[in-house]
């Protein structure tokens, strides 16, 4: 079998497994701390107007949920897995949630204003983040806004990221994927070489709000203007 379809299958069936517990453990975006929320009200706030927006690894759906909250209209979920698919229809039965794949998202060329990864890419093999990245940006129109976020590694650590692979989490289920925390100069030049541009970066460190290192990323399709 192929690397990227082990991992794939690897992330869907962890997920499947944790679904309900996650979904019970992990607290809303409004429970966050305040620039991990703030991050959040920033890219709602850029991308309430611009059309339909993607949550992608969308997970049980409270960040979704979140953006809905915060004026953004047209926002919709895509996640590997069902069991979580699940846990967000039944959450948020007034939005849409589909099973997808961000290595081909089920939405056609351009047709988004948003595309948000929320702790969703730390899963994907770095050989196959310009695929994903690739995705981002073919489905966003042109001056389309990308935000993601999520764990990173050292910034001056290896390129292809420390990898974690913890074998059980919330409760003690099993899992069976693994988690690639690469430098954020590294995710920086991946987002760049699959034709965005690069608004803001943010670096957390572990402590009062995530308990890893947290990056966050702004980036637009480029339209040949410039400006919010
Ligand atoms: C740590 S959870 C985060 C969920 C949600 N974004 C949140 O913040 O609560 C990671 C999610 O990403 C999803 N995911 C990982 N790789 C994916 C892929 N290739 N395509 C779609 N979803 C993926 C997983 O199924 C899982 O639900």
């Amino acid at each position: 079998m192929p690397e990227f379809l082990s991992h794939l299958l690897a992330v869907q069936e962890s997920y499947d497994t944790v679904a309900a517990a996650y979904a019970g453990m992990v607290p809303p975006p409004s429970r966050l701390d305040p620039v991990s929320r703030g991050m959040l009200d920033v890219f709602a706030e850029a991308v309430g107007n611009a059309g339909a927006v993607a949550d992608v690894g969308c997970g049980p759906g409270k960040v979704a949920a979140y953006l809905a909250e915060r004026g953004v209209a047209d926002v919709f979920g895509v996640d590997l897995s069902l069991g979580m698919v699940d846990q967000a229809r039944q959450a948020y039965p007034h939005l849409p949630f589909v099973v997808g794949s961000m290595t081909a998202l089920p939405v056609s060329d351009g047709a988004l204003g948003g595309v948000l990864a929320y702790y969703s890419t730390h899963h994907t093999p770095p050989e196959e983040l310009p695929l994903v990245f690739g995705e981002f940006h073919r489905v966003l129109t042109p001056g389309g806004h990308l935000m993601l976020a999520g764990h990173v590694g050292d910034e001056d650590g290896d390129s292809d990221g420390e990898r974690l692979r913890p074998t059980e989490a919330y409760g003690g289920l099993p899992l069976s994927y693994t988690s690639y925390l690469l430098p954020p100069g590294r995710i920086a030049e991946l987002l760049g070489q699959a034709g965005f541009v690069l608004t803001a970066r943010l670096t957390q460190e572990p402590g009062e709000g995530p308990q890893r290192r947290f990056g966050t990323f702004f980036a637009r399709k480029p339209d040949g203007s410039y400006g919010w």
